[in-house]
């Protein structure tokens, strides 16, 4: 059933179409994610926003298919789509190979009724490879740690996702008998102050907030860090990277 965070990712992404792939096609999070999928391979994209990896899976030979809550975000992509919810997939048993998702599952409800799901569509031996996000590295200074600490009296949590979906030990209590692996990734983002920010803004934790205070302290916040990678002969680029995990559970 929908429930008050779908309905407000349905309208966010209204607003927003194209807003994650803006922010993160920079990135190889995309590409990676791609290439886990053989060529020839019938996938499954669990929120696939506006087709960004499903051009990817199409072009490397794959048979992609997305489905995802937005109208607004499919109507952004001619590859083969459906609006559904990942909990409810309009699709046969045993109709796909692979099942992928970029920065999706984890924002998704009821993650254990997914994984039923995902177990009904998926032919035996066939793997689950999501892409979740883990924040900014753990150490360092980049416009990921500057923005934190400067929008943090702004954010509102939206409550997205179950905590299941992000963890390691979440995914073996949530994917039981399947096999899982994690895999640590940091995402290289850094570029323009436009570029950084069309992913730092992109945040649904300040949806609704006026933003423009925020941008205006970072860009003057992190021109001191652009200077400093200037000097290392980086082209002035604005120091930005993000953690993901490569989360992988394969069907036994
Ligand atoms: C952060 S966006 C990522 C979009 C795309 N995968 C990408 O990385 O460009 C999350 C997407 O998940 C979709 N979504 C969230 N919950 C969903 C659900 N239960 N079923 C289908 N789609 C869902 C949202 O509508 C949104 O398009």
């Amino acid at each position: 059933m929908t429930s008050d965070r779908e309905t407000f990712l349905r309208r966010f992404h209204a607003a927003h179409p194209g807003i994650t792939s803006a922010g993160l096609a920079r990135g190889d999070s995309y590409r990676r994610l791609a290439e886990r999928v053989p060529a020839g391979a019938r996938v499954l994209d669990l929120g696939c926003g506006d087709g960004h990896l499903l051009e990817l899976l199409a072009a490397r030979g794959c048979r992609p298919v997305g489905i995802d809550l937005s109208l607004a975000e499919l109507a952004r992509t001619t590859q083969p789509r459906a609006c559904a919810r990942a909990q409810a997939l309009p699709f046969a048993d045993a109709s796909f190979d692979v099942c992928v998702s970029h920065l999706a599952f984890m924002l998704m409800d009821e993650p254990a009724v997914i994984v039923r799901e995902l177990l009904r569509v998926l032919v035996p031996g066939g793997g689950f490879h999501a892409v979740l996000g883990g924040g900014p590295t753990a150490t360092g200074d980049d416009a990921f740690h500057r923005f934190l600490a400067l929008a943090a009296p702004a954010l509102r949590s939206r409550g997205l996702g179950d905590p299941r979906a992000k963890s390691e030990a979440g995914w073996h209590a949530l994917f039981d008998g399947w096999d899982i692996t994690f895999e640590r990734h940091e995402l290289e983002l850094a570029g323009s102050f436009d570029e950084v920010w069309q992913y730092l803004g992109a945040s649904y934790e300040l949806a609704g907030v006026d933003t423009a205070a925020i941008r205006g302290a970072l860009a003057a916040s992190v021109s001191e860090l652009v200077d400093r990678e200037g000097r290392e002969g980086r082209e002035g680029r604005v120091p930005c990277r993000a953690v993901t995990w490569f989360a992988n559970a394969i069907r036994r």
